[in-house]
């Protein structure tokens, strides 16, 4: 690994500065999105006011960092439903019980328009923050919904077409816990013991200022990579922890970076939960690919320790299949000057025994219920939707297809509430003048939270299928079924690769959902 004084040098070399200009706070204007809240009936159990806004923030030692930050406000419910990571850019957390009704004033106040997508929520289509909601600088979109979600660790990010990468980049990420009796029931560490950690890379110019090197093709065609490696937007993150069991919930919010996490000791890692909340029970695996939007849950267990000793969350170096020879840590020559390739290793953060507690909480075996879908029961079953990855022309496409706003082709068409057989297929590019064009994707579907049906190709035991999940990564050469059911609200919807340089260059697509009228 290289030093941090060095890749300052390297990466303030010709860097340009992300965030210039607007920091000049708006009122707001205009409403987005039609009704005076109330007028349709919606009672909310939480009111929250949320804008995205310019600010600084300390983040390493020097200069403050301007940044682009979810800041939020609850006028009205429980204060706690609001909570504000210290000294972060990342926006506050929002939690919410399965079954309340959720409002949210979204308000613009960054000179890009943008709108904001609840991820792996399960919200009607208006509400999903599809790129073709975005309103501009000084707009408010409200957000009303029931959370129908099942306890668990979903997220929140600006969702622009061709924007999200630089807009998620400059800070505009935020959690969404869900609660609900289930999870309660299962005895989970709690409160203090319960550790929200967002995994991002960043990189900084010498005067601390981030670097988002847009417009270089091939940077693109990979994905930002980062220098350093920030966990709740923390550099040289280290977690204090007392000699007991956490919750530690993971999130992959980086543009492109994939973790293959484990513990630096060489213990498994005990996961119990995915994107779509807890697993039935707990499962160890050696290490877990960890791709952009996914999340992993681990019970952590640091009774045995003594105080004063630790350990290290890592990232084992496997092969990122970057573009232009980037790989296993070596980074790219020239042109995009990566230092920390995707699949180099590295610590992700320190872990820290520095107090003795005699809470012994066991691991509990049964964590949930989870309603297998029945293959049987997919109107596809023999005939799976086939969505193939790969790149024509030198673009990331899907079937050969790039975003296009309104577009929905036949084989995207699915009916309301009927279950379906999606294949993913990450064929790679072939071999082209830059080397390998295979890369891995992390592919996504707004709105729906779906069961891995199968895996076949380059399976790695790293991969956690057993639960919900609404993000899958695909390394080149694999192939995945899933099991979605679209399920209650009709409407437009997105499935797209959440490298977020990949979805911003059109690797994304819409799903419309029919509501069919049948002539019963
Ligand atoms: Cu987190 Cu459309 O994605
Ligand atoms: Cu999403
Ligand atoms: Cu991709």
């Amino acid at each position: 690994m290289i030093n941090r004084r060095q890749f300052l040098q390297i990466t303030g070399a010709g860097a340009a500065g992300l965030l210039t200009g607007s920091m000049t706070s708006l009122i707001s204007a205009g409403r987005a999105n039609a009704a005076e809240p109330g007028s349709s009936g919606f009672a909310p159990d939480l009111d929250i006011d949320l804008k995205a806004a310019a600010d600084t923030i300390p983040i390493l030692p020097g200069d403050p960092t301007g940044v682009w930050r979810f800041q939020g406000r609850m006028t009205k419910g429980d204060r706690a439903s609001l909570v504000d990571i210290e000294r972060s850019y990342l926006g506050p957390i929002i939690r919410a019980r399965r079954g309340q009704k959720v409002r949210i004033r979204f308000t613009n106040e960054i000179a890009d328009q943008t709108i904001v997508h609840w991820h792996g929520l399960h919200v009607p289509a208006d509400m999903d923050g599809h790129p073709r909601l975005v309103i501009p600088r000084g707009e408010t979109y409200v957000y009303e919904f029931e959370v129908r979600n099942r306890a668990g660790t979903y997220w929140y990010h600006p969702h622009p077409h061709g924007l999200t990468g630089p807009q998620v980049y400059g800070g505009l990420a935020g959690l969404f816990l869900v609660s609900d009796d289930e999870e309660e029931a299962a005895g989970l560490p709690s409160g203090e013991h319960d550790i929200p950690l967002v995994l991002q890379d960043r990189a900084f110019d010498r005067h601390n200022q981030l670097v988002y090197q847009s417009g270089h093709h091939m940077e693109q065609m990979n994905g930002f990579l980062g220098d350093w490696i920030l966990v709740n937007g923390h550099p040289d993150f280290s977690l204090p922890v007392a000699t007991r069991a956490y919750r530690l919930r993971l999130l992959n919010g980086s543009n492109a970076r994939i973790y293959k996490l484990a513990w630096k000791d060489g213990n498994p890692l005990t996961v119990i939960g995915t994107d779509g909340g807890l697993l039935e029970k707990p499962v160890q695996r050696p290490y877990v690919m960890l791709g952009p939007g996914e999340r992993l849950e681990l019970w952590a267990d640091f009774s045995s320790y003594e105080v004063g000793s630790g350990t290290e969350l890592v990232s084992l170096p496997f092969d990122g299949g970057m573009l232009g020879g980037g790989r296993m840590g070596r980074g790219m020559m020239g042109g995009g000057g990566y230092v920390l390739a995707n699949g180099a290793g590295f610590p992700v953060f320190k872990v820290k025994v520095n107090r003795h507690e005699s809470e012994t909480s066991t691991l509990p075996q049964r964590l949930s219920t989870i309603q297998r879908y029945d293959p049987a029961d997919a109107i596809n079953r023999e005939n799976p939707k086939r969505f193939h990855l790969v790149m024509r022309h030198m673009a990331w496409t899907i079937n050969g297809r790039t975003f296009q706003m309104e577009q929905v082709a036949s084989d995207e068409r699915v009916a309301l509430n009927s279950l379906e057989v999606w294949e993913f297929i990450n064929e790679g590019g072939g071999r082209g003048m830059m080397g390998g064009m295979d890369m891995p994707h992390p592919i996504h579907l707004h709105g729906m939270q779906f069961q891995v049906l199968q895996r076949r190709g380059v399976s790695h035991q790293g991969y956690v299928d057993e639960g919900w999940k609404d993000t899958v990564l695909l390394m080149p050469g694999e192939r995945v079924r899933l099991l979605v059911r679209f399920g209650d609200y009709p409407g437009l919807y997105l499935y797209h690769c959440h490298n977020l340089e990949h979805e911003d260059l059109g690797m994304m697509r819409n799903f419309l959902v029919e509501e069919t009228t049948s002539a019963a």
